[in-house]
């Protein structure tokens, strides 16, 4: 139970024994933490309720927990708020406790439930851009977040792979490669094992093709038809897309493994094209499709809407499917195979409208029972500092090697000005750089509530001082050395016992804060509540570090304790991190 629950457990008590709701009872942190720790404003409602004095209310209530052990201080201020102070042996007890518990007093989610996250999303043949960085960090820390809750959580990539994408590089391979079998539709013999092209001339095509597209509708008709054709089946086409495919999960898979990102499932959108015929007829035959203008399509606008809402588009007037057609599919197998109660969509939140359209249609047509949760999680743009979509300086598609490449060189600059790992072997210190890059990366990403857009901002992201991935790695790793050199020393670190400093008492109570940052987190999938804890556990241990000096502390059983609080600190420290997908080098 957290703190504050548990604190609100007495007080409510109290209260019900005056006559009064238990919700009077409620305790909440101090908004003045100079007066008191936490404080509990419920005398007011209560006196309104029973008719009686506020100030009268409270201190009945006051008197009659005064004596309990966990309290050092109870007070009244102003119309009848209590003030609590916490006694040092409640809290160094608790913080025991904390300590030992592998969970750090977290709650595992009851019940647990079958999750699936949908993230990174990169599309076959292009580029992957800053956006697909955002989903796939955002992504994968919400999934560390609820596997450690005790979810049973699987993570899909949900690929790009079948959408009209498909048919512009197919047209733009045959503009430049005419002579190839794939092109000859009367072509019956073996295609070639090797592909055509690589990723690099992919990623150059694709955009020149879909530029072209935008000023010439006859081109984009021959695409369209082409993308068609694929999803029809014709050999030469499906032989080419492989090639495309393949080549382009070869250069994703090498990406995301820098960046630390594994999927459990490797699904594109084409996984579905074989349920695609039976889930239409379905949905045509219980006539949730309707046609329109040769066109298959599902009504999901209600009579509340107060925005436009364009019906689902299943089957287009050339006999193609799209974007809404394949996640509904999705959504079927999700349900249907691996029984998700809850699926998540970390996209960007310009794609909102097409969730909204595809909940509906999977809700209304059956496809999911409406006890299954379907939720978009919504993220904003990576800006450059001109306030525009990060671009490269040249001004085209970031790609993420790039970008990880720039985070450790800027990492390597900060590491050299403060001085930091300058002694280590050159081997080690550039592994050091990638971490401290990829740290800074991520927690700057992270760190927003996650639907707000941000300044990519390489300098300061990668400051060993502020609100950085850096800073929290730095603190992390001057535990670890604080630890080796107490070691040395031949101390070890003991028991908590009662904290004697302001400082040291702060400390712990913060950590009594963390299990509600970790379930904020995953009740609203926003790891930026565990940013922002981890930043002030990070502050608070500095402070009480600055104050207490563990190496030249002349009470054994003191400093043992020290060292057990940097000991927990360090723990802590590395699980939040880890729930970003931030690792911890050894040393710095
Ligand atoms: N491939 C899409 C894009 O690049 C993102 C896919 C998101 N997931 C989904 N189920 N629609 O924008």
């Amino acid at each position: 139970m957290s703190l504050t629950s548990f604190l609100s457990s007495i007080f409510s008590e109290a209260f019900v024994a005056l006559g009064a709701n238990s919700a009077a009872g409620t305790v909440v942190v101090s908004k003045k933490p100079e007066l008191a720790q936490f404080q509990c404003n419920g005398a007011m409602a209560a006196a309104k309720a029973l008719k009686k004095n506020p100030r009268e209310i409270a201190q009945t209530v006051v008197n009659s927990l005064a004596d309990r052990p966990e309290f050092s201080e109870l007070f009244i201020a102003g119309p009848g708020f209590i003030n609590i102070r916490l006694s040092d042996d409640f809290i160094a007890a608790r913080t025991r406790d904390t300590a030992n518990d592998e969970r750090f007093g977290i709650p595992p989610a009851e019940p647990p439930r079958t999750v699936i996250v949908d993230y990174g999303g990169p599309t076959v043949a292009k580029p992957m851009h800053v956006g697909h960085l955002r989903s796939s960090i955002i992504g994968d820390s919400v999934i560390r977040i609820l596997r450690f809750l005790g979810h049973e959580v699987k993570g899909d990539i949900h690929m790009g792979d079948w959408g009209l994408q498909m048919g512009m590089v197919i047209v733009e391979a045959e503009r430049r490669m005419p002579t190839l079998p794939y092109f000859d539709a009367a072509f019956d013999g073996d295609y070639p094992g090797q592909p055509p092209v690589t990723m690099d001339d992919l990623q150059e095509m694709y955009p020149k093709i879909s530029g072209e597209c935008k000023q010439d509708a006859g081109l984009l008709d021959r695409c369209q038809k082409a993308t068609v054709e694929l999803q029809n089946g014709r050999r030469g086409y499906v032989a080419l897309w492989r090639h495309f495919v393949n080549v382009s999960v070869e250069a994703m898979k090498s990406d995301f493994h820098r960046l630390g990102v594994d999927f459990d499932l490797w699904f594109g959108e084409s996984a579905y094209e074989r349920t695609i015929p039976a889930m239409v007829e379905g949905m045509k035959s219980n006539g949730h499709a309707r046609l329109d203008d040769g066109a298959w399509i599902i009504d999901v606008a209600s009579d509340a809407d107060n925005k436009p809402m364009p019906p689902v588009m299943l089957i287009n007037s050339q006999g193609g499917t799209g974007y809404h057609t394949t996640d509904l599919a999705t959504i079927r197998q999700r349900v249907n195979e691996f029984k998700a109660d809850e699926v998540y969509y970390v996209v960007d939140k310009r794609q909102s409208l097409h969730f909204e359209q595809v909940f509906r249609a999977a809700h209304k047509t059956g496809i999911a029972p409406e006890s299954v949760h379907l939720e978009h999680l919504p993220f904003g743009t990576m800006n450059g500092k001109d306030g525009k979509p990060f671009k490269t300086r040249a001004g085209g598609v970031m790609r993420l090697k790039e970008l990880i490449g720039m985070m450790t060189e800027e990492a390597s600059k900060r590491m050299l000005e403060a001085g930091v790992a300058q002694d280590y072997p050159e081997a080690e210190r550039t592994i050091i750089a990638e971490k401290v890059g990829m740290a800074a990366l991520r927690y700057a990403d992270l760190m927003n509530v996650r639907s707000a857009d941000y300044v990519f901002d390489i300098e300061r992201f990668t400051q060993f001082e502020g609100r950085t991935g850096a800073y929290l790695l730095y603190a992390a790793v001057r535990i670890k050395s604080i630890l080796r050199k107490a070691k040395e020393a031949g101390f070890e670190a003991g028991d908590i016992v009662a904290p004697s400093v302001d400082s040291e008492r702060d400390l712990m109570l913060k950590l009594f804060a963390m299990p509600n940052a970790v379930t904020e987190a995953a009740r609203e999938k926003m790891p930026h509540h565990v940013c922002g804890y981890a930043f002030d556990l990070g502050q608070a241990f500095s402070r009480f570090y600055n104050d207490c000096h563990i190496m030249t502390e002349a009470d054994a059983s003191r400093r043992a304790s020290w060292l057990g609080l940097c000991r927990l600190v360090l723990r802590e420290m590395e699980f939040l991190l880890g729930l970003l997908g931030i690792e911890t080098p050894e040393r710095m």
